[in-house]
């Protein structure tokens, strides 16, 4: 054992895979280094005295790190395929255990089946529209957790119908998953959230810019935008923060409906150069549960390549 005397040096060495080797090579050990993915660690270090103190030594041992998200109890709505299942893995990867919902039962099998995660994901069939889902949603988590730490309200869908063009029926369809599925599934969560937590809304890029047949599905993400500023206010007292995210193009199962040859047009829109991917916005989501964003609340973070903020057809002469 090292007296409390010794300043100690490190070398960190990392077992993974090489992105994650970019690690600072030389650090003083003051406090732990902050890992994104669960690897184990090899510290070696020198023992050097702080002056007027005893000799140094040297020594090496293993340890496992602690994870940016360990063992944060996360709830993501539609967390079967696209953002949600990315965001379910990149969660899983960062230590915490992980609750996925979805409708459809093959969707949640096939999910629980590629994240491989054993008794760390609870996969649960609940529709974010139906109140009675979301309530025996959260009897089985409070049952099973007692708390929630985190939750992602993802689940949404598309409506892509001109405004003259939508029915009372499509009208209750879409508002009652992207904006009525989100409020109750925050209600009722708020009980199990615990002093500190974080939440996350799905917003979307279209409620930045008006722009094609989409008015129905824009004001539904646009109410859900509003929602994650005015919950981050009421939740404030407690120390829970709230906020969106807008996601741009991103390539998922939404994304279906655009034709491979048409998509070119949309790169076209977009500064990065490409469309997005799931793992795009799960960083962001990782991000946003974890204490690197304390300070982050009641704000909307645009995932889009610069879709909305970057004109990509006039760069400067
Ligand atoms: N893709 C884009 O370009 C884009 C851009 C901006 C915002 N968004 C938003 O991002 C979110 C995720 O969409 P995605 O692109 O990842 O699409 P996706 O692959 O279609 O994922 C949607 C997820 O939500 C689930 N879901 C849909 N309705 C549900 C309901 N009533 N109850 C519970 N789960 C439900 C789906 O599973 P089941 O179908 O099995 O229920 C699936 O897991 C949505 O809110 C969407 O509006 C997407």
């Amino acid at each position: 054992m090292l007296d409390s005397s010794f300043q100690i040096i490190c070398t960190v060495s990392v077992d993974g895979p090489a992105s994650l080797r970019r690690r600072p090579a030389r650090s003083p050990c003051t406090r732990p280094t902050p890992f994104t993915t669960r690897t184990t660690v090899h510290v070696h270090w020198g023992a050097q005295p702080l002056p007027g103190t005893a000799e140094g030594g040297d020594a090496s041992l293993k340890v496992m790190t602690s994870e940016r998200l360990d063992n944060r109890i996360s709830l993501i709505t539609g967390g079967t395929t696209g953002m949600g299942l990315a965001t379910a893995r990149r969660l899983l990867d960062e230590g915490a255990q992980v609750i996925i919902t979805g409708r459809d039962q093959e969707r949640l099998d096939a999910a629980t089946l590629t994240l491989d995660a054993g008794d760390r994901l609870l996969p649960v069939r609940a529709d974010a529209s139906n109140i009675s889902d979301i309530d025996e949603l959260m009897t089985t988590i409070g049952e099973r957790y007692g708390r929630l730490d985190f939750v992602f309200a993802n689940a949404g869908i598309l409506s892509g119908r001109s405004t003259q063009d939508v029915t009372e029926e499509e009208f209750d369809r879409v508002v009652g998953v992207n904006f009525k599925g989100v409020y109750f599934t925050v209600q009722k969560a708020i009980p199990l959230l615990h002093d500190g937590a974080s939440v996350v809304l799905n917003a979307s890029w279209t409620i930045y810019l008006g722009r094609g047949t989409n008015a129905l599905y824009s004001a539904s993400k646009a109410a859900v935008h509003n929602l994650a500023r005015t919950l981050a206010s009421e939740l404030a007292p407690r120390r829970i923060r709230v906020n969106s995210v807008s996601p741009g193009y991103i390539v998922t199962r939404m994304f279906d409906g655009v034709p491979v040859e048409e998509r070119g047009a949309y790169v076209a829109e977009v500064a990065a150069g490409r469309l997005g991917t799931p793992e795009d916005i799960a960083g962001v989501i990782a991000f946003l549960a974890s204490d690197d964003s304390a300070y982050v609340n009641g704000e909307d973070i645009l995932v889009d390549g610069g879709r909305v903020a970057v004109d990509p057809l006039r760069p400067m002469e």
